[in-house]
C-alpha cells in the first residue's frame, strides 16, 4: 500500500494531527494538499506537545515533508514553525511547492472586513487570510510561491495590485494600515529565507510514489466544512475532501489506495453554522472541558455535540472512506449513557441525508439512539490499556466502535485513547512497513 489519504470527517478537529504523526512513523513522506494556518494540528510525543499550522505532521519523524499547490502558505507563520522545530533540535526536510499561493497582509485585512460585512452570516473564520487568498487564486490575481521567491516578479506584481487591495478593504470599511514598501520589504526577506524549499515538488513526490514510497496526504479541516459538500457559507474557502488530495498535491486518483476517515468519538465545532447534536447543557460541558475542547489556532472555546451519524455517512459517500480512526474515545468514558444521533427529523419527516443549505439544517433534529456508557480509563493509565489492545478494552466502548462501524458501513482501522502518540490501537494495519 503506498498512497493513504486522512481526512476529516466532521468539522474539523478530529485529531488528524495525532494520527498522521501515527501513522507518518511508517510513511516516507508526508504531503498537505489543502488549507492554510487555519489548520491547527496538535502532536502530542512523551507529554510533549507540538501544533502544527502549515507544517505537515510527520515533521517529528524524519520524513519527507511536501506542501503541496493547494496549500495557501503564510511565509512567517511557516518560518515561525520552522524557528520552533529548530529549537528541538529539528531540521525538517521541507519541499514547498512553487505553484503554492501566497497569504499576504492584505489577505487578513479582507478577511476581517468581510466577516463584518457579512454580520449574522459570517463564518467566525480564523481571520489567517485564508478565503481572500482563495478568492486571489480563483480570480488570478494571486502571487505564488515563485513570485515570492523573485523579487522583481515580487514587486511588479505587488505594484499592480496594492492600489486595488486597498479600494477593496476600504470598500468593506476594513483598516488599512501597512505601507506597500514595508510589505515589499517584508516579503522579499521570507523569499530569500524559504527559496531554498521552494521548488517542483510535485515532480518529488510522484517520484516517490513511482519508486514505491510509502506517501501519505494530510488533510485538513473537515468534510463539513468543504466549500462544496460541507456547510456553505460558513465552512472554510477550499476543498478538503479526499479529491482534494489529487489537485492540491497533483497526484492521480489511480494512485490513492486508502482514504481514511478521522472523526471524534462526538463532534466539535469551532465558529458559526449549525450543528444539529449540540450539547448546550452540563454534558456538553463536561466533554468540552475534559476533552480540552479549545481552539488550537485562535483558543477559541470549541461547541460539542453527540456523534452525528448523517453527517459521518455523508463523508464516507464524499470521501469514499475506506476505514475510521476513531479518536478521544476517552473522553467519553464516565458518562452513564451516550447518544448516537442516527438520523434527523426534518419538517416532520424522518431524513438520514444532511441538507443543502445552513438553513434546513438548522432545522434538523436529531434522532438518537442511546448506548450504555463505558468507565474511565484509570488516571495515566491509557498506554498500558493500548498496548494489551482492543480486547482489553471495555466491553461497552467496543459495542460502541461496532454501532458507529455498523452505522456509518465503515471498518475501524485504529482507536485512540488518549492524545499521546502511544494512546493508539490499530485494528486493521493497512500502512504497515
Ligand atoms: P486536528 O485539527 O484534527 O489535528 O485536531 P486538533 O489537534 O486541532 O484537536 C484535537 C485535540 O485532541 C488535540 O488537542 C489532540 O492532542 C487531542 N487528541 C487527539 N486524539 C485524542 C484522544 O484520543 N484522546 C484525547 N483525550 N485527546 C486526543
Ligand atoms: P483543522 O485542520 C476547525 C472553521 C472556522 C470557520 C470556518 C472558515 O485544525 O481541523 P477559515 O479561517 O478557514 O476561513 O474559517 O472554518 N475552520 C476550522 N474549524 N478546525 C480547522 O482546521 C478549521 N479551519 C477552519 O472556525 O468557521
Ligand atoms: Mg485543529
Amino acid at each position: 500500500m503506498a498512497c493513504m489519504v486522512i481526512v476529516g470527517t466532521q468539522w474539523g478537529d478530529e485529531g488528524k494531527g495525532k494520527v498522521v504523526d501515527y501513522y507518518a512513523g511508517k510513511a516516507d513522506v508526508v504531503v498537505r494538499f489543502s488549507g492554510g494556518n487555519n489548520a491547527g494540528h496538535t502532536v502530542v510525543v512523551k507529554g510533549k506537545k507540538y501544533a502544527f499550522h502549515l507544517m505537515p505532521s510527520g515533521a517529528l519523524r524524519g520524513t519527507q515533508l511536501i506542501i503541496g499547490n493547494g496549500v495557501v502558505v503564510d511565509p512567517k507563520v511557516l518560518l515561525e514553525e520552522m524557528e520552533m522545530l529548530k529549537k528541538e533540535g529539528i531540521t525538517p526536510k521541507l519541499l514547498i511547492s512553487e505553484r503554492a499561493h501566497v497569504i499576504f497582509p492584505y489577505h487578513r485585512a479582507l478577511d476581517e472586513a468581510e466577516e463584518q460585512f457579512k454580520g449574522k452570516r459570517k463564518a467566525g473564520t480564523t481571520k489567517r487570510g485564508i478565503g481572500p487568498c482563495y478568492e486571489d487564486k480563483a480570480g488570478r490575481f494571486g502571487l505564488r510561491m515563485c513570485d515570492l521567491i523573485n523579487r522583481e516578479m515580487l514587486k511588479e506584481k505587488i505594484d499592480h495590485l496594492f492600489p486595488l487591495k486597498e479600494k477593496q478593504i476600504q470598500m468593506y470599511g476594513g483598516r488599512f494600515d501597512f505601507s506597500k514598501e514595508q510589505l515589499l520589504q517584508e516579503y522579499n526577506a521570507y523569499g530569500e529565507k524559504l527559496k531554498e524549499y521552494v521548488c517542483d515538488a510535485n515532480l518529488e513526490m510522484n517520484n516517490a510514489i513511482n519508486s514505491g514510497k510509502k506517501v501519505l496526504f494530510e488533510g485538513t479541516q473537515g468534510t463539513m466544512l468543504d466549500v462544496d459538500h460541507g456547510m456553505y457559507p460558513v465552512g472554510t474557502s477550499c476543498n478538503v475532501t479526499a479529491g482534494a488530495a489529487c489537485t492540491g498535491a497533483g497526484v492521480s486518483p489511480t494512485k490513492i489506495n486508502e482514504v481514511v476517515g478521522l472523526m471524534k468519538a462526538y463532534v466539535s465545532r469551532v465558529g458559526e453554522g449549525p450543528l444539529p447534536t449540540e450539547l448546550k447543557d452540563e454534558t456538553g460541558e463536561y466533554i468540552r472541558k475534559k476533552g480540552a475542547e479549545f481552539g488550537t489556532t485562535t483558543g477559541r472555546p470549541r461547541r460539542v455535540g453527540w456523534l452525528d451519524i448523517p453527517a459521518l455517512r455523508y463523508a464516507c459517500r464524499i470521501n469514499g472512506i475506506s476505514g475510521l480512526a476513531i479518536t478521544k474515545l476517552d473522553v467519553l468514558a464516565g458518562l452513564e449513557k451516550v447518544n448516537i444521533c442516527t438520523s434527523y427529523s426534518l419538517d416532520k419527516k424522518t431524513t438520514g441525508e444532511v441538507p443543502p443549505s445552513c438553513e434546513l439544517m438548522e432545522q434538523c433534529k436529531p434522532i438518537y439512539k442511546e448506548m450504555k456508557g463505558w468507565q474511565e480509563f484509570e488516571a495515566g493509565k491509557a498506554e498500558e490499556v493500548a498496548k494489551k489492545g482492543y480486547d482489553a478494552l471495555p466491553k461497552e466502548l467496543k459495542d460502541y466502535v461496532a454501532e458507529v462501524s455498523k452505522l456509518s458501513g465503515a471498518p475501524a482501522y485504529l482507536i485512540s485513547i488518549g492524545p499521546g502518540r502511544e494512546e493508539t490501537i490499530i485494528l486493521k494495519d493497512i500502512f504497515g512497513k
